[in-house]
């Protein structure tokens, strides 16, 4: 369903679609360009990279989506904004524990330890909340609704997987993030070093 946002004076035309295997750069680069962590080194994109995109995008790319600008006056379409899921915390720890910790450990080895660290910390609330989300809107579209669409849409296609709860960890300084989650209908169900975690039943 294509969806009309204003923008300034320019109204544009957002449609919502699974993820592709031709978006996988473009969502890369949103993952890098909407981290708030700062990025000076390879070891440290390699780091972002892996943690909080690839594995969803390349194990489980049924469960992510993206935001797409229709683009107006023949301009290209482009990806702004996705949603990547894990939708099962046990077979994501096994996956990500065997095919991914051992790439991000060799970008160093606190990076091994926080990423052991964040499968740990999805499997204390598993039982509650198997699926886990990461989101990302591209500053130029943000606060137009698109991720509140990207959400809608997560969220009804877990629920027709019958999946009973979804969460996510978003950094404490994170004020848009967590606005934008107490606004949508998430609780706050703990807190994770800097980060807090929020949670919904589907
Ligand atoms: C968080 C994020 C995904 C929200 O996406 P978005 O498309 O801007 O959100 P929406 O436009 O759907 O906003 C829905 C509601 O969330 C709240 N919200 C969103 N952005 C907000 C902000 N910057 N400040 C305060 N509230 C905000 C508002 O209540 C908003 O409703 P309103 O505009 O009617 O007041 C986006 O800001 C983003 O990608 N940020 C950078 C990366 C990030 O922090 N990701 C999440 C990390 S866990």
């Amino acid at each position: 369903m294509r969806f009309c946002l204003t923008k300034g004076m320019i109204e544009i035309s957002v449609f919502i679609r699974p993820y592709e295997a031709r978006d996988y750069d473009r969502v890369r680069l949103i993952c890098i360009a909407t981290s708030d962590t700062k990025i000076r080194s390879e070891s440290k994109r390699t780091f972002i990279l892996k943690m909080y995109c690839d594995y969803y995008i390349e194990s489980e790319p049924k469960n992510c989506f993206v935001a797409v600008d229709g683009g107006a006056d023949g301009a290209e379409e482009q990806v702004v904004g996705y949603i990547l899921c894990a939708a099962d915390c046990e077979s994501y720890a096994k996956n990500f524990l065997k095919n991914y910790v051992p790439k991000i450990k060799a970008t160093g080895r606190l990076n091994g330890f926080t990423a052991r660290s964040e499968v740990f910390l999805y499997s204390r609330y598993a039982a509650f909340f198997p699926a886990h989300l990461h989101i990302d809107v591209l500053p130029a579209y943000q606060r137009l609704g698109i991720g509140k669409m990207l959400t809608d849409t997560l969220l009804e296609h877990l629920r027709e997987m019958k999946i009973k709860g979804v969460m996510l960890v978003v950094g404490k300084k994170n004020v848009k993030g967590r606005s934008f989650y107490y606004k949508y209908g998430f609780s706050e169900v703990g807190k994770a070093g800097p980060g807090v975690v929020f949670g919904i039943d589907l």
